[in-house]
């Protein structure tokens, strides 16, 4: 593939909060969550697991964890990316953030959609749906299934706001 269009591939990816009924096979689901061993991660720690999420019940649960988890409920997946604090203690928000995102490119390369839901103020909560210890901090939440909208994209920050070159100056 040329490099423009491992680009494109990069910007076309959007959060998608609403999917088809469509199942995701296991075929498929196994190849993305298989693509998001090669994140990087301090120390090649791995500190991660990935718990898929089918029930509906137990889907319907994360999607009240607060008001802008409804996603989950209409998706037919849900994955948490869950991290092991021993084995990264510095670095397991930061390891576990990169294999989220290897998720959510390999699944638009399969051309379903994720939206990433915020985990960070509901982690104790979340453990208890999930059945983790203590020592697991969940990062991220995605709802993931083939898309049944096309969001227009987000709009970004121009590139003259956030790079600097050598070093920081505070823009006037
Ligand atoms: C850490 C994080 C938390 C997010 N939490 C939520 C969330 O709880 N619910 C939601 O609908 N979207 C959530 N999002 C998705 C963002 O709103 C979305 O990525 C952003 O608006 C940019 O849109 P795009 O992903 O389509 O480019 C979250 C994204 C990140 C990275």
């Amino acid at each position: 593939m040329r490099s423009e269009e491992l680009i494109e591939f990069l910007k076309t990816r959007r959060s998608i909060r609403k999917f088809k009924q469509q199942p995701v096979s296991r075929d498929i689901l196994e190849k993305i969550l298989d693509t998001a061993r090669y994140a990087p991660s301090a120390r090649n720690s791995q500190p991660w697991v990935f718990i898929v999420v089918e029930d509906p019940s137990i889907k319907e649960s994360l999607s009240r964890i607060h008001q802008w988890a409804w996603p989950l409920a209409n998706a037919p997946l849900g994955v948490a990316v869950a991290c092991n604090k021993d084995l990264s203690p510095d670095s397991y928000l930061l390891d576990c953030s990169n294999a989220t995102m290897y998720v959510m490119l390999a699944a638009h390369a399969y051309g379903l959609g994720t939206v990433w839901i915020q985990t960070m103020r509901d982690n104790d909560k979340i453990r208890e749906i999930l059945g983790l210890p203590s020592n697991y901090v969940v990062v991220s939440l995605l709802a993931m299934g083939y898309p049944d909208e096309h969001p227009a994209p987000k709009p970004r920050k121009p590139l003259s706001d956030i790079v600097f070159y050598n070093r920081f100056e505070a823009k006037k």
